[in-house]
Order: C-alpha cells, then structure tokens, then sequence
C-alpha cells in the first residue's frame, strides 16, 4: 500500500473510538440527515443489493437497513481496522443490522466481482482518496448496469458571508476542538486541509462522467457545507 494510504488508514484508526462522537458534536447532528437524504436520493429498487464503501462505522449501511428493511442486502467496506471493529460492535446493536456483511477492502481495489450491486455509496470517503479517477472507475465496474452511485462530501460554500464564517469555525476552531477530543493533532487539522483541496461540485460531476457515470447530477446542502451526487452507470444494450 503506498505511503499516502497507510497515513490515511492510521489516521482513521487513531481516531476510530471518538470518531461517532465528533461527527455528531462537529456538525451538531446534522451528519445524520445527510446521510438519511443520500440514501433516499439513490431511490433505490426494491431487493437491491448495496455497497457502502469507506464504511467506517457503518452509518450509511444502517440508515440503507432502516430505510429499506429485508428490501436490501448490505455491504460495508472499508480498510481502516479500527473503524472496522467499530462498525461492526454498532450493526451488532442493531436488529436491522445484524445482516450486514463487513468486509476489509480497498476503494481503489475493491473486493467484489463486476456487475455486482444495485447502488454504490460512499460517504465522507472520497476525499481522503487522491487518486479518485481510479476510485471512481472501481464503483464503476462494481455497479450493475443502470446501477447508481451515490457520493455524499464536505465542500466548501461558495464566496459570502456564510464561507467567511464558516471558514473560521472550520479552519481554527473546529481543529482545535477536534484536537483535544480526539488526542490527534494531525487528524483535525488535516480535516479542513482535505475538503479545501476537493474539487468545485462541476469538476467532482466530471470527474465522474470522465468514468462513464450518465445522468450525474448534484444537490447542494446545508448552505453548500455538503453535497450529494448522484450518477448511473450505463444500461446495457
Ligand atoms: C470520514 S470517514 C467516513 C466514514 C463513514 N462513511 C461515515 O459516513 O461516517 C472516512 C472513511 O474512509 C475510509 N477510507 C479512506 N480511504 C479509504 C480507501 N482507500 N479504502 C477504503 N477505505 C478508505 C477510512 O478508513 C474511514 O473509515
């Protein structure tokens, strides 16, 4: 694994035990909703098969059970130990989460034959990946034709007021909260780092299209701190 993975993956293990804590405190709950609004934008079918990629603590595939029930069969992967382990003590709570499949894996190698699922998801993933090109083309050849991707990331809002203000919440003193909850300098300060440097919302979309996602689309959310893109990868003929 190169040296920029390795940094990623013993930053989210580092901060695994805290992690639901400080994203429930950090965006005053509203985390939540954002990942409630994703998985009803899939608009899924009924006895889909889904994967939720960069798991973490398997929030997104326990909001895809509530939502859908015995409708869906879910997986969850992700390639941090830690917030494996996390995730899967949080499904176990769960009566709709005791049929979750965990499963460690790579994003950019992810272990499951083509054509496989009915929706990929990936929330708060994609921006710890730098090589999203190849990311992305793995959704893709893992998704069933007509199949969709769903990617919900932090972003940053446009020029204002607003992104005035929240940039000094989220580049002083979100890191500092973040630092002395978590005990990791590093991983709150890298925080806003990694979302400054992600992509404007019509590049993400075209990087997405560039791997052969049609319909792409994106929602804008809570003030532009959040977004929501939605793309299908292509019927078959
Ligand atoms: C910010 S957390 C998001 C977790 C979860 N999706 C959520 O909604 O809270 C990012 C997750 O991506 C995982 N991750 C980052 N890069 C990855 C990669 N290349 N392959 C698999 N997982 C990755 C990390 O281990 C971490 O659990």
């Amino acid at each position: 694994m190169s040296i920029e993975l390795d940094f990623i993956k013993e930053m989210f293990d580092s901060i695994a035990p805290k992690y639901d804590f400080l994203n429930r405190f950090l965006s005053a709950g509203q985390d939540i909703l954002w990942r409630k609004e994703m998985v009803l934008g899939a608009e899924l079918p009924n006895q889909s098969i889904v994967l939720d990629v960069a798991c973490g603590t398997c929030d997104v595939a326990l909001e895809v059970k509530k939502q859908q029930g015995d409708g869906a069969t879910v997986f969850a992967t992700d390639f941090s130990p830690g917030m494996l382990a996390l995730g899967k003590r949080k499904i176990l709570k769960h009566e709709e989460g005791a049929t979750i499949h965990l499963v460690s894996g790579n994003a950019l190698a992810l272990p499951f034959k083509e054509s496989r699922f009915d929706a990929v998801f990936i929330a708060f993933g994609i921006r710890n990946i730098m090589d999203r090109q190849s990311a992305v083309a793995s959704f893709y050849r893992v998704l069933k034709p007509g199949g969709t991707l769903a990617v919900l990331e932090l972003t940053s809002p446009p020029k204002g007021f607003f992104r005035d203000i929240y940039l000094l919440y989220f580049k002083r003193l979100l890191p500092a909260i973040g630092t002395v909850l978590s005990k990791n300098a590093g991983a709150y300060h890298y925080l806003p780092e990694s979302v400054l440097n992600f992509p404007n919302p019509r590049e993400f979309a075209s990087t997405l299209r560039q791997s052969g996602f049609e319909m792409v689309k994106w929602k804008v959310m809570t003030l532009g701190i959040v977004t929501l893109f939605i793309g299908k990868k292509a019927s078959a003929l």
